[in-house]
């Protein structure tokens, strides 16, 4: 079975800025023509699959050849479900009931007069208790917040799996809270999540047994290592008579050890029905661009970057500089050293980076690949004069136009701050930046003008 718990069309959970709207719905169609592919049993709607709205959603979900689910989001006027809240899927004799939440964080919904999230409290013990006789095994799909999916495991307690959407960064391995499996993926598709379960719906998961008794065996070695050395020099009852602490202590360790061992007895024996019990086993695989792809996929990938690029190009026109930057050429003639240093390094470059990727107009990409923008205004990008493109002087340094004309008078930022820097050095971008270690390899040029 292949799910998917939602956050799957947007990076963000609020409304595309008007100039990166389009292809930003490009982006999102090519999405839903690559899991149309892929053979998916369901989706859940999350916050980020509705941030163009609801009306743009439901033309996706009706080019979608999977369901998308939504329990949560219901018609103001009278309260009813706007998208299949639940199904049932039989896969190898089982039947198995899938269940989404959106959750109150899709701020994009208040504009849409038809629309509203109803709190999980008043619509998911009703649905799991219709299910539960019906299913061998519950998933929920959710798009709530740890402390929402925590108080759902404690209160829901027969939803057997629930698969977090992954709007995080990293991968949650499955664990359980309270009698429910849970797990995530980390965000926007950089890992699937492959979980393979033995599940008896008589049975409760057991691999918790398991870790304990690990847990417990590795405080039992470190205890007796302490015992060891305490004893090193003969029976401490006897070396010991003098140093009362001393021997208090071990005393204390041995009772210690005792009690481990008991315990370790019990979960053995625990552990001994674990066979019988339901278990599961998990691996992340990290989804990589060199990977080998079926090639149907790999067309629909590059079309979709084709016209998201061609987007953007038609929105480039019309679009002025910004009035307070120079542009790296300015700088050239009193600061040669500089510059030269700036254009053989990978700054110098950042925009031609883009154009080999054919990727110069994409809005998501260009404003940290050229000088003084950020997302918001990532549209002035598309204009830019050459002079403009690539991480000029002035990404760090800060704008130039009054320096130029009275240089002594006009200083401009000597140091750029870590913030500045993480500007762009941040997110998927660059997880690893260290402004000193990153600052050191910056050659900017050091010996004067
Ligand atoms: C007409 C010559 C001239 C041009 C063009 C020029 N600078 Fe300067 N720059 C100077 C001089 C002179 C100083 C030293 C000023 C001082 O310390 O009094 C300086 C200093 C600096 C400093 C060091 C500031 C400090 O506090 O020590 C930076 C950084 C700098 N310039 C960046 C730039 C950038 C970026 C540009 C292009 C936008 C640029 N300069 C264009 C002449 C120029
Ligand atoms: C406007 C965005 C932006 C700013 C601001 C910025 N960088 Fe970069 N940086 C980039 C991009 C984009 C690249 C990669 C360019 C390429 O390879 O085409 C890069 C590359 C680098 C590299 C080389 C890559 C590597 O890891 O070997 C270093 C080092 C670096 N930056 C350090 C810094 C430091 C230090 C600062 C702040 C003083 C800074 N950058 C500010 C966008 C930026
Ligand atoms: C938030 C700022 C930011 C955005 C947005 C951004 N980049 Fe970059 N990019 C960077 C930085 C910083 C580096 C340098 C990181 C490093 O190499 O350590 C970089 C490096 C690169 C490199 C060269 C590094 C490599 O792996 O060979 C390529 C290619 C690239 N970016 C393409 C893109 C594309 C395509 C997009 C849009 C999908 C994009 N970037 C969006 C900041 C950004
Ligand atoms: C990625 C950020 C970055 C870019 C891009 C950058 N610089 Fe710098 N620049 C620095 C840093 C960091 C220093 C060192 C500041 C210090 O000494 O603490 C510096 C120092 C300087 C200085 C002071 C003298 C010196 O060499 O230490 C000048 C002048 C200067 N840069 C000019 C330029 C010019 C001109 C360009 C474009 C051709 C440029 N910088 C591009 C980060 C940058």
């Amino acid at each position: 079975m292949t799910v998917d718990a939602g956050a799957l069309l947007f990076k963000h959970n609020t409304p595309p800025a008007p100039a990166q709207r389009k292809q930003e719905e490009i982006q999102a169609k090519g999405i839903v023509d690559a899991y149309n592919l892929m053979n998916y049993d369901a989706v859940g709607i999350s916050a980020y699959d509705l941030a163009a709205g609801l009306q743009f959603f439901r033309k996706i979900a009706a080019q979608s050849h999977f369901p998308w689910l939504s329990a949560d989001i219901v018609a103001k006027a009278d309260g009813r479900p706007l998208f299949t809240p639940q199904i049932i899927v039989e896969k190898q004799g089982m039947k198995i009931g899938i269940i989404a939440l959106t959750g109150s964080r899709a701020q994009t919904l208040p504009a849409d007069a038809e629309a509203k999230i109803t709190d999980w409290h008043e619509i998911l013990p009703q649905i799991v208790a219709e299910l539960e006789d019906k299913c061998d095994l519950l998933i929920l799909l959710s798009s709530l917040s740890d402390r929402e999916n925590k108080e759902i495991t404690r209160t829901v307690p027969a939803i057997n799996l629930l698969i977090q959407a992954g709007t995080r960064t990293a991968n949650m391995k499955p664990a359980l809270l309270n009698k429910t499996l849970a797990c995530r993926t980390g965000k926007q598709g950089k890992y699937l999540g492959e979980l393979v379960i033995k599940w008896d719906k008589k049975k409760i998961w057991s691999q918790d047994v398991k870790i304990k008794l690990l847990n417990q065996r590795r405080n039992l070695d470190r205890i007796n290592w302490q015992l060891k050395r305490l004893s090193a020099k003969g029976d401490p009852a006897e070396v010991d008579k003098q140093k009362p602490g001393t021997l208090q202590k071990y005393n204390f360790l041995a009772g210690k050890k005792q009690a481990l061992e008991n315990k370790i007895k019990a979960l053995k024996e625990q552990a001994a029905d674990h066979e019988q019990n339901s278990t599961w086993k998990n691996q992340f695989i990290a989804m990589q661009v060199s990977m080998p792809d079926q090639a149907e996929i790999l067309k629909i990938v590059n079309e979709t970057k084709r016209r998201v690029n061609a987007a953007g190009k038609q929105q480039a026109r019309g679009i002025k500089m910004i009035k307070s930057y120079a542009g790296s050429r300015a700088c050239r003639s009193c600061h040669k050293k500089q510059y030269d240093n700036w254009q053989a390094g990978r700054h110098g470059r950042a925009y031609r980076t883009l154009e080999e990727k054919k990727q110069q107009y994409n809005l998501n990409c260009i404003y940290c690949h050229v000088t003084g923008l950020n997302r918001d205004n990532a549209p002035v990008a598309l204009s830019l004069n050459e002079n403009m493109r690539n991480v000029g002087c002035e990404s760090c340094h800060g704008p130039g136009k009054q320096h130029l004309l009275d240089p002594s008078k006009q200083k401009m930022i000597l140091r750029p701050t870590s913030q500045t820097c993480q500007s762009c050095h941040r997110d998927e971008h660059d997880d690893s930046f260290v402004y000193k270690e990153a600052l050191s390899r910056l050659s900017c040029g050091a010996e004067g003008r």
